[in-house]
């Protein structure tokens, strides 16, 4: 029988670019639920953008754009991102700002209020009466009351790393316009988490809900006792506004996990199911995969909300740690923050997969993505061990043998049991989300048919008759094919024409064992995989070191005037031309013909490039002008500095650079 699963990633804030922090996740939950597709199981699959909250209402308006659209646009590069990486989710890659999800929001909050758990009180907080609004922790900057560091925000000190509320501070400012905020009282909702405190307990000590060391962190909060917890915000702010209010909208944590019940009525709607089936059967395996750094929403407010509502809790809150780059935390100045596009145009997305899932358990320590590791990896073991039982064994089966396979080696009858016996094991290690112990097995498999193939040398007349050959062809290929088929969760498309290669239909835990049929046919070899070059990383690394994206030289050589080969409207819309506006242009020392200019491209940040205008222009000539910025250009390392990206110019003899009158910057062109 079937088991019927429901299975999510945390729902990614859309505030920025999606980055190599949001792949991990994304990426062990796409491997494990291929997995369990791939075992048969009943799954549905969700994920969306969160889309609500202080954030990105103020960020949207810097951008000058509608919170709507500011979401939209961030959503769709999540949306394509994930694309690249082969993570498709049921129902599409949804938001929660959907009238579906203000419905059970409010279906929710209506039952939590019904059954006594919501009261409301004033509370006083710091406000801006410049801006007009309550300031979060956040956005209070001052004195710090314990050590008297500066500049410190309003919940914690990062000098002395005491916490406190924002009214302790001292001299406090309002990060956004500077102006000495006041005390105001205003209205609250809280939701009385403390009723359901032994509820909760017993929830998450039942084993298999959530690993020992999160029940570690979980028993201290007990210990201290759950404290109400504050699900309304004050205008301006993007969210649903609570019923019966004109000002107050819900906290974004209350509305986002509700998502996740929203997004699977959306999908569960496409295959003819409803919410219900999901949500209020109790034989549903729900199963939420979250980082370290949300535990507490995902283990103590959800699952409350759940129990409020009589829905059915998860069986699992699979945890997992954080990533850090070359031994770092993600950052920009170190150029540790990479961006999931950057890495995308550098590498085969699969080779992220393969390396991240040689990471990923149950388990949540930190895992460290090392490039030397990274290229060591996916060039000694993915290429030379695991694909090279296919490439190498092809080509000589088309060669001499007409590209038939014959039955496996008599002789290797130990080797294949033992090969057997490790790939059995591998399906329970996808469930377990223990893919480091998938991974290593496989890697032993392929370990055993190498030494065999080297000792075998089926390539060699002078040791074997052709028959023989023939069979140990058959076995090393065999092997090839057990371990691309026990990888195909992580390795999707090399895995899709590795059957192809083979003749074979889709594999599955059932049939990857299967030896191929004696004289069936194979197909040529295709190329499967290229090695890595570590030197690409490095370059990446460079040019996240400056910016986000990337890109470039900085000038527009002078095109000469040619018949242009027709391209279609798709090659164009590769190029991300943006409005961006000039902070700074000056004359590069040194170099006579370079201006250097630092851009503002408004939600895309700044950015830093060169052009070789010098000559015919002046750097006070672009002084507070909007320029047309070929944004997505590969950064190129000058002499003087990375170019990020290139203006456009226009002129032959004498070119100038194209100005936009009334463009915003960030504004895309097209
Ligand atoms: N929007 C909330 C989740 C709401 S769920 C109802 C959120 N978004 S997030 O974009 O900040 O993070 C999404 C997920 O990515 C989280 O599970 C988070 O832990 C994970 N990661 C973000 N940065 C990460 C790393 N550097 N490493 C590993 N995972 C990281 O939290
Ligand atoms: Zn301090």
């Amino acid at each position: 029988m079937k088991q019927k699963y429901l299975v999510t990633p945390a729902l990614p804030y859309v505030n920025g670019a999606p980055h190599l922090g949001h792949l991990v996740e994304n990426i062990q939950v796409n491997v494990f639920v291929r997995a369990l597709k791939m075992a048969g199981e009943d799954v549905l699959y969700v994920c969306g953008a969160d889309s609500h909250g202080t954030p990105i209402e103020i960020n949207a308006k810097k951008a000058g754009i509608s919170p709507e659209d500011f979401v939209q646009k961030w959503r769709q590069s999540f949306d394509d991102v994930f694309k690249r990486f082969h993570i498709d989710f049921d129902g599409g890659f949804g938001t929660t700002h959907s009238p579906l999800n203000e419905k059970h929001a409010g279906k929710i909050f209506a039952k939590l209020k019904e059954a006594g758990h919501i009261a409301t009180r004033d509370v006083e907080q710091l406000y801006d009466p410049k801006t007009q609004r309550f300031l979060p922790d956040r956005l209070v900057l001052g004195t710090c009351p314990k050590c008297q560091a500066e500049d410190q925000y309003g919940d914690s000190c990062e000098k002395c790393g005491s916490t406190y509320r924002p009214t302790e501070l001292i001299n406090p400012k309002s990060a956004l316009s500077g102006e000495t905020p006041v005390l105001k009282s205003s209205k609250h909702y809280f939701f009385e988490l403390n009723h359901y405190a032994e509820k909760l307990q017993e929830w998450t000590k039942k084993p298999g809900t959530v690993h020992e060391d999160v029940q570690h962190y979980l028993k201290k909060w007990f210990e201290d006792g759950l404290k109400d917890w504050d699900i309304s915000r004050d205008g301006p702010y993007f969210g649903f506004l609570i019923p019966g209010e004109t000002n107050k909208y819900f906290y974004v944590w209350l509305d986002a996990p509700i998502g996740y019940i929203s997004l699977t009525e959306n999908a569960a709607q496409k295959i003819g199911r409803s919410v219900e089936d999901y949500w209020q059967d109790p034989s549903t395996r729900i199963i939420h995969f979250i980082g370290k750094d949300i535990i507490y929403f995902h283990t103590l407010f959800w699952p409350a909300m759940l129990m409020a509502a009589g829905y059915t809790l998860p069986e699992t809150i699979a945890v997992h740690g954080m990533l850090t780059v070359n031994g770092e935390k993600m950052s920009k100045s170190r150029g540790t923050f990479i961006l999931a596009t950057d890495f995308a145009d550098n590498f085969d997305p699969q080779t992220l997969r393969y390396y991240l899932s040689c990471k990923l358990s149950p388990r949540l320590e930190d895992m460290d993505l090392s490039f030397e590791d990274f290229t060591n990896r996916v060039n000694s073991d993915l290429v030379n061990k695991i694909i090279n039982l296919i490439s190498r064994t092809v080509p000589l089966l088309h060669r001499n043998h007409q590209g038939q396979v014959s039955e496996v080696d008599p002789g290797a009858a130990e080797m294949i049991a033992v090969i057997q016996k490790r790939a059995a094991g591998i399906e329970t290690l996808y469930r377990e989300r223990d893919t480091a112990q998938a991974v290593r097995d496989i890697v032993t498999i392929a370990d055993l048919a190498n030494r065999y193939m080297q000792d075998a040398a089926p390539w060699d007349a002078s040791k074997n008759d052709p028959t023989k050959a023939h069979q140990q062809l058959t076995t090393a290929l065999w092997a090839g094919k057990v371990c691309i088929g026990l990888l195909k969760p992580i390795l999707p498309i090399v895995a899709e024409q590795t059957e192809k290669i083979l003749r074979l239909s889709e594999f599955t835990f059932q049939n990857v064992l299967e030896f191929l049929p004696t004289h069936s046919e194979i197909n040529p070899y295709i190329r499967l995989f290229e090695r890595i070059d570590i030197k690409k990383a490095q370059l990446m690394m460079e040019s996240a070191k400056t910016n986000s994206t990337p890109a470039v030289p900085a000038t527009v050589p002078p095109a000469k005037v040619q018949e242009a080969s027709l391209i279609g409207i798709d090659d164009f819309m590769k190029i991300d031309l943006r409005a961006a506006l000039v902070l700074e242009a000056k004359a590069v020392e040194g170099a006579d013909k370079l201006i250097s200019l630092t851009l503002d491209v408004g939600p895309l940040g700044k950015r830093h490039v060169f052009t070789a205008l010098r000559p015919h222009v002046e750097p006070s000539e672009f002084s507070g002008k909007i320029v047309a910025l070929v944004y997505n250009l590969s950064p190129r390392k000058m002499k003087f500095g990375m170019s990020e990206g290139m203006i456009l110019a226009f002129g032959e003899e004498k070119p100038a650079p194209l100005f936009l009158n009334n463009a915003t910057p960030g504004d895309r062109i097209r």
